[in-house]
């Protein structure tokens, strides 16, 4: 679906009147609809009468963007917010930062104040997908483009979504566990796993669980792999606020109740890092096996780099969140300067990304159009590859420090 945003003479508000939220109806992005058309410059006027509408690259200069972030007690929240106060102000804009420590209330009061302070644009990582309504209602009155950053803003408030392919972000944890236990050739042999998923509220954690339980299922289903616990419902293995302290609690017990008796556990599959952490620790000091449980995470935190380092987790699925920014820029520079926002955007971009329209679908069932950037497998093995992105660097004993 290609999504015609406005030519060049009209004002920012008009643009941002017709990024018309994800799935929004194209029809009222045509200009004829627009009341504001009538303030359209006539053709007589002057370059200075006509000072409001963008120049080729007004995108930035003197327009105000509020970056909403979840928290900061999340490593890679604070490098998110790092890198996109970074870039939007090194290409000419005024940015709002702030982080709503993970308390939905609170990130409703931030936006609503950043739109007191006469924001032109909001990207936004929702807490809760679902809990922003009103004060991106707030942001609608006012013609306020918003970009849903990483996680999906569920209303449909968002003109787009960037993010990464969550979904493959599970697959890549699923399938790891495939490849490390050779569950291909696993013969009669079964293999322990038991399952943590991420927050409830977090449109993503779906994608990573179901990217995940597709790879790992043909093996459910042929008896080489066995959830001891039988916990496997998305609910019943869900990290509300993906706490570590949480997933660590929910892992002991576990523990404790089916593999006290010698029960041999093979994987851990953990939706991230953050998660990731809790059940190592878990596993660390309450399993009594001796073999190497295999568990996954995302995100490449230094605390988990530094176990993969150590050998306690096994992978981490990295997604490069400077890039992340890269792309929330270019796209928010394009829907400010009108220009058509679809797939032709991305080579503009100079990073690997799809243009989606069809799998982030909104509460009202809407799709909302997204670019989606590419993830990796980081192990013990390739640990090399974050330091050649300039984002990490390792000491002498191999464990990596992000730069910033
Ligand atoms: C992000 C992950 C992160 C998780 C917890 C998700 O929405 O995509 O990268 O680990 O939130 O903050």
């Amino acid at each position: 679906m290609k999504r015609k945003l406005l030519g060049a003479l009209l004002s920012t508000a008009m643009v941002a009147s017709l990024a018309v939220g994800c799935g929004g109806n194209d029809n009222s992005t045509t200009p004829a609809d627009t009341p504001a058309e009538t303030e359209a410059p006539a053709a007589d006027e002057t370059p200075a009468a006509d000072a409001e509408a963008p120049a080729a690259d007004a995108s930035a200069g003197g327009k105000k963007i509020g970056i909403s972030m979840p928290t900061q007690s999340l490593e890679r929240w604070n490098r998110d917010g790092a890198y996109l106060d970074e870039q939007f102000k090194a290409a000419g804009f005024e940015t709002i930062l702030t982080y709503s420590d993970d308390k939905t209330d609170q990130q409703v009061n931030d936006i609503q104040n950043m739109l007191a302070d006469g924001v032109d644009m909001l990207v936004v990582a929702a807490i809760d997908g679902n809990a922003l309504n009103t004060a991106l209602a707030g942001a609608a009155e006012k013609n306020i483009p918003v970009i849903s950053y990483d996680r999906l803003i569920l209303n449909d408030a968002a003109s787009y979504y960037v993010s990464f392919d969550n979904y493959t972000v599970g697959k890549l944890q699923g399938e790891y566990i495939v490849k490390a236990l050779d569950l291909e050739n696993a013969g009669d042999k079964t293999y322990n796993i038991e399952i943590t998923a991420g927050d409830p509220a977090d449109n993503n954690a779906t994608y990573f669980y179901q990217g995940a339980i597709d790879a790992i299922q043909p093996y459910l289903d042929n008896g080489a792999l066995n959830i001891v616990s039988g916990q496997k419902d998305f609910e019943t293995v869900a990290t509300a606020g993906w706490k570590t302290d949480t997933a660590l609690a929910r892992a002991q017990n576990v523990l404790s109740s089916y593999y006290a008796d010698g029960t041999q556990l093979d994987a851990w599959l953990c939706s991230n890092d953050s998660t990731a952490l809790g059940v190592t620790q878990a596993v660390t000091s309450d399993y009594a096996g001796s073999n190497k449980v295999v568990i996954t995470g995302q995100d490449g935190d230094e605390a988990n780099l530094k176990n993969i380092v150590d050998g306690t987790q096994t992978m981490t699925v990295y997604k490069n969140v400077s890039n992340e920014s890269i792309v929330t820029l270019a796209l928010a520079k394009a829907i400010l300067a009108g220009e058509t926002v679809d797939e032709s955007l991305i080579p503009s971009f100079g990073i690997e990304c799809t243009f989606d329209t069809e799998s982030y679908e909104t509460s009202a069932g809407n799709k909302c159009p997204s670019f989606l950037l590419v993830p990796s497998v980081i192990t013990a093995d390739n640990l090399q590859e974050l330091v050649d992105t300039g984002l990490y660097t390792m000491d002498a004993d191999g464990y990596l420090k992000a730069a910033n």
